[in-house]
């Protein structure tokens, strides 16, 4: 069995899902997106990174760094014809923009039922000025990048004047969120639970001084064990993005009441490797080898 691992670079959790992976006779193939292609006239329509016009039996996506529109269409469009070809892709292309547009995720998680801060996104400042001056009589918003970038941009708007002018505001688009007061435990903290088909295996509280508890900007990950509405919730979250394997961000309000604020389809695990017993890369690596199991058998009996 081969799959592809699409990295920018080699790092720790690369290392870790190569070496579980190996440990159960699987060949992990490193693919640089920017390396693959279309090719009409080969067989699969492909030409994948290390596989040449073969396919591979499985993509795990790892990270997928930005470039120009044309760029990440043309990669989002590679998964998306590789899902199209039968291969497996975790996750795959839907999954992605889902994700990585924030505005999608929080219309599809408020779609689906599920606990999430009221949010505006918006392109223009007159619209943007006027939902904050309607919205921040009752409470703070917080305005982040559209495509985020682990806690990097987000900032408290208390007044419309707050908000920036279009030129200077990430992606010329407003993302407006109700911001959601936590109760305060020796600084601020939320939750990131994993999900991998459908199970949480894993989950950490973030620590930090700051409202912005992101471990890269210096939260601090602590273990938790989790209530049943925060697992149901979590697993909510992975289904309403279609996600085979999801980092989900959540608060608890002051009112006591869960919120999910993001979900991440190329969650990275480090933090949580810390706080939790189980092996995180080896359960990545059982789910995927069980899931193509899965299929090849739906495939033989149908
Ligand atoms: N509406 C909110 N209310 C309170 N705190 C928030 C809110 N939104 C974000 N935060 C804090 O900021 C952190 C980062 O926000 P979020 O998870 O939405 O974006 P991100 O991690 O930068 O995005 P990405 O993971 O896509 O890079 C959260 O983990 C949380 O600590
Ligand atoms: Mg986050």
């Amino acid at each position: 069995m081969r799959v592809g691992l699409v990295i920018d670079c080699l790092d720790w959790h690369a290392r870790e899902l190569i070496a579980a992976l190996s440990s159960r006779w699987v060949e992990t193939v490193l693919v640089r997106l920017s390396y693959c292609g279309m090719a009409t006239a080969s067989p699969s329509g492909l030409m994948i990174e290390g596989f040449g016009t073969t396919l591979p039996d499985a993509l795990v996506v790892r990270t997928m760094s930005g470039g120009s529109f044309e760029a990440v269409t043309l990669r989002l469009g590679i998964l998306h014809a590789l899902r199209e070809l039968g291969v497996t892709v975790w996750n795959d292309a839907r999954t992605i923009e889902r994700c990585v547009d924030k505005s999608m995720t929080s219309f599809l998680l408020a779609r689906a039922g599920i606990p999430t801060p009221a949010t505006w996104t918006i392109e223009s400042y007159e619209q943007a000025y006027a939902t904050a001056e309607r919205e921040t009589a009752e409470g703070p918003l917080v305005l982040k990048p559209l495509f985020g970038s682990q806690g990097r941009g987000l900032r408290l708007i208390h007044t419309p004047e707050d908000l920036p002018k279009i030129e200077e505001t990430p992606g010329r688009v407003y993302y407006l969120q109700r911001f959601v007061g936590v109760k305060r435990q020796d600084g601020y903290h939320d939750f990131r639970i994993l999900v991998v088909q459908g199970r949480v295996i894993a989950a950490m509280r973030r620590h930090s001084p700051h409202w912005v508890t992101n471990i890269k900007r210096g939260g601090r990950p602590v273990a938790v064990v989790l209530n049943e509405e925060m697992k149901t919730l979590a697993l909510k979250a992975a289904t309403a993005v279609g996600a085979n394997f999801v980092g989900v961000d959540m608060v608890y309000g002051t009112d006591d009441r869960p919120a999910v604020l993001e979900v991440n389809s190329m969650p990275a695990w480090s933090g949580l490797q810390k706080v939790n017993a189980v092996n995180i890369a080896a359960i990545l690596a059982d789910a995927l080898i069980a899931a193509l199991a899965a299929r090849r058998f739906r495939g033989a009996m149908a």
